[in-house]
C-alpha cells in the first residue's frame, strides 16, 4: 500500500542559503531577519491595513492575539470542537473559558447556527478555524460577530494563500493567526504570526510577544 507521509518538506538549496545568510548576520534572536519575515508575509498577503509581529508558534499567536483583544479571565471564547488542542490551551491561557461548537459536514468549520445559541454575556470572543486550508463560513461568523459585539480572531494555521472571493485570509477581518510549525503549508521549523488592524493592538503585541520588552 502507498504510504502518504504527515509531512515531507521541500527543502533544497535557498532553504539552505537561508539559513546559512541568517546565521551569518551573527545575531541569533529577534532582529533584522525577523523584519524581514514579517514584511515578506505582509507582501504576500498584500496588506495594505494591518500589520504582522511573528511569533514563536502559531499557539502563541492565539494566546497573544486574545489578549491583545481584550480577552480576560471569566470571559469566554468560543471555537469549534473540532480543532486542534492548540485554540483550547491558548483561551485557557488568556484565562478563559472554552466553549466548544459543533462544525459543518460541507466545509469542516464552525456551524453558526449553533454558535449563537451557545452565546451569553461572557462571551467575548469567536476562534473558527479553516480546517485544512478550506474555508469556514466567514461570513457568518463576522455577522454573528457584529450582531453580539464579538471579536474574531481566526485560527488561518492551515490556511496561508487560502483566499475568499479573491482576498487572501489576514488581509482583512479582524485579527487573524498562521502557523508556519512542520506541518503547515510554510514552515519555519517552529513559528507564527498575528495580523492585527488596530495600531494601539499592534504595538501591545510587540510587547506581548517578548515579556513586555518593546
Ligand atoms: C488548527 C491549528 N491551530 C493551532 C495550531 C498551533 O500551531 P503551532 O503548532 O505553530 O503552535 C495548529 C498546529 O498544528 C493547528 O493545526
Amino acid at each position: 500500500m502507498e504510504r502518504i507521509p504527515v509531512f515531507a518538506p521541500c527543502t533544497g538549496i535557498d532553504t539552505l542559503k537561508h539559513l546559512t545568510d541568517a546565521l551569518d548576520v551573527g545575531w541569533i534572536g529577534m532582529g533584522a531577519t525577523t523584519k524581514e519575515f514579517e514584511d515578506r508575509i505582509s507582501a504576500f498577503l498584500g496588506l495594505t491595513d494591518r500589520q504582522v509581529i511573528a511569533t514563536n508558534t502559531g499557539t502563541s499567536a492565539l494566546h497573544i492575539a486574545l489578549v491583545a483583544a481584550g480577552v480576560k479571565p471569566g470571559d469566554e471564547v468560543i471555537t469549534p470542537s473540532f480543532n486542534y488542542v492548540a485554540d483550547h490551551q491558548a483561551i485557557r491561557m488568556a484565562g478563559a473559558e472554552v466553549v466548544m461548537c459543533d462544525i459543518r459536514d460541507d466545509n469542516l468549520g464552525i456551524d453558526c447556527a449553533k454558535a449563537e445559541p451557545l452565546i451569553t454575556k461572557k462571551t467575548k470572543a469567536i476562534i473558527p478555524l479553516h480546517f485544512a486550508g478550506l474555508p469556514c463560513d466567514q461570513a457568518g461568523v463576522f455577522s454573528l460577530a457584529k450582531k453580539h459585539k464579538l471579536r474574531v480572531i481566526e485560527d488561518a494555521m492551515h490556511g496561508f494563500g487560502t483566499a475568499i472571493g479573491g482576498r487572501k485570509l489576514g488581509s482583512y477581518g479582524d485579527i487573524t493567526c498562521f502557523s508556519f510549525d512542520p506541518v503547515k503549508i510554510v514552515t519555519s521549523i517552529d513559528g507564527g504570526c498575528v495580523i492585527v488592524a488596530s495600531d494601539q493592538e499592534f504595538s501591545n503585541l510587540q510587547r506581548l510577544r517578548l515579556l513586555g520588552v518593546d
